[in-house]
């Protein structure tokens, strides 16, 4: 028997202004699509904005269903939607933000599992990391140079 430790570092921002500007550019759209959530049971509303390699930016913000597991997360439906229009773009970067009716969301929002799943998939696909920033509404903001960072002994297609 062995003991195996893994490690992942993160930068953490101090606020939305303290992010470079393109980043911040990135941020205002997840930031502006997290308002065309439709979230009536949660009442947590997740914005999503993609960078791809051919300078096009995809957003996408949760939708939910009156049969709860129908619903898909913001993160899911931008990846789903740029996979669908842009097949053979990379993905450089992720900006996710999310915001609750009922609390303050000023601590970092990180996606769930099944979106790191689902992200992890883009990213061993296109044999490159994805940057990942998330914050709440609003304060600190996280940034993961790659989805692997979140996702420690993933499932992949290697093991199919
Ligand atoms: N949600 C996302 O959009 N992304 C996540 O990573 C976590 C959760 C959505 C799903 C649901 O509409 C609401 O937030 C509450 O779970």
């Amino acid at each position: 028997m062995k003991e195996v430790k893994i490690e992942s570092t993160f930068k953490v921002y101090e606020g939305f202004s303290e992010l470079p500007d393109d980043i911040q550019h990135l941020m205002q759209s997840a930031i502006e699509t997290r308002e065309n959530a439709y979230a009536p049971y949660s009442k947590f509303k997740v914005g999503a904005a993609i960078l791809l390699d051919n300078n096009e930016v995809v957003v996408g913000s949760n939708q939910e269903n009156a049969s709860y597991p129908s619903g898909l997360c913001a993160e899911r439906t931008a990846i789903y939607y740029a996979g669908a229009k842009y097949p053979t773009a990379k993905i450089l970067k992720m900006a996710l933000t999310a915001s609750s009716q009922n609390q303050i969301t000023d601590s970092p929002i990180p996606p769930c599992g099944a979106c790191r799943q689902a992200i992890s998939e883009y990213e061993i696909k296109q044999d490159k990391p994805i940057e990942i920033y998330f914050m709440g509404a609003t304060g600190k903001v996280v940034k993961s140079n790659s989805l692997a960072n979140l996702l420690p002994l993933g499932f992949d297609r290697s093991f199919l």
